[in-house]
């Protein structure tokens, strides 16, 4: 029998809804909630991201500003364009694109974010919230994962096994966090982790957020279990050319309870998480 597929598009769009409305209320008060998105240089894969988030806030009644800048722009200068964001009451939410060019340091521009504008969860005040329980902004990327585990009943993780391939800091960590938080026992693997397969064929909720295409297939994946591709990979033109994600997609359904699809997956749910984020900057400010 085929997966249950996680629709990430139908929830988005139902998570958008009431986001709508509620910008809608704030605007009635005279505050239109704004994002301004900074993107570094012309990666096309981050290009057509900003351009997603940015057209998302249109959607919902927020205002956005993108600052295109090009990837010789100096830190100081990134810098100074924060500074002024961070105190721009138009503005509410403050988002840099990653990753950056090589020779600016990213924690220091992610320090940079006054922390009650880090829509992206990324200031370690942020961070440090989210560990100890009492998270203010949270990474949208795992915040949109487990909107996706509330949404299949999966609220409370008690007595389940959740495994996290990937200990990036801005999904595998805070997800493993908020896996945790929701009374799940969780596993995190990575590159060093011995017999990959038998950690992720003990998961009930298996997150993949390793970056490589297809890596998990049908062998590492329990029966019955829950599995959240974060993965987005473009395939080379020899294979093809397509995006697909960290799952092997085809076999793995046949194996998996529920399965989210790349694309239409957990991309939608980050960019509304990034909105809800956005409308919880601007209703505390
Ligand atoms: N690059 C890849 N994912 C993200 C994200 O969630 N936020 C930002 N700012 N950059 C990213």
């Amino acid at each position: 029998m085929s997966a249950i597929r996680i629709d990430g598009n139908v929830l988005a769009e139902k998570v958008r809804g009431r986001i709508a409305t509620d910008v809608a209320a704030l605007k009635a008060r005279g505050i239109t909630p704004g994002l301004a998105v900074i993107l570094l240089g012309d990666s096309p894969a981050s290009q057509v991201y900003v351009r997603n988030k940015v057209a998302a806030c249109g959607k919902v009644g927020m205002h956005s500003v993108l600052h295109k800048l090009p990837a010789e722009t100096t830190e100081t200068e990134l810098l100074a364009l924060i500074n002024s964001l961070n105190v721009d009451p138009t503005i509410h939410g403050i988002l840099v694109q990653l990753p950056l060019p090589k020779h600016i340091h990213e924690k220091q521009v992610l320090e940079a974010v006054a922390a009650n504008k880090d829509v992206d969860g990324f200031h370690a005040e942020n961070v440090g919230a989210l560990m100890i329980g009492e998270p203010r902004f949270v990474s949208c990327t795992p915040a949109g994962c487990m909107e996706m585990l509330k949404d299949i009943g999966m609220a409370d993780l008690r007595g389940k096994h959740a495994v996290v391939v990937g200990r990036s800091n801005i999904v595998g960590k805070p997800m493993a966090m908020l896996l945790l938080h929701a009374n799940a026992t969780v596993t995190i693997c990575h590159s060093g982790t011995a017999d990959l397969a038998a950690m992720c064929r003990q998961a009930d909720i298996l997150v993949a957020a390793v970056g490589k295409p297809r890596f998990i297939t049908a062998d590492m994946v329990k029966p019955g279990a829950v599995v959240i591709d974060v993965g987005i990979n473009r395939l080379p033109e020899s294979e093809g050319g397509k995006l697909v994600g960290d799952v092997d997609f085809g076999a793995v359904n046949e194996v998996a309870g529920y399965l989210t699809p790349v694309p239409g997956g957990v991309g939608p749910m980050t960019i509304t998480m990034l909105l809800q984020n956005t409308l919880t900057a601007a209703n505390r400010q």
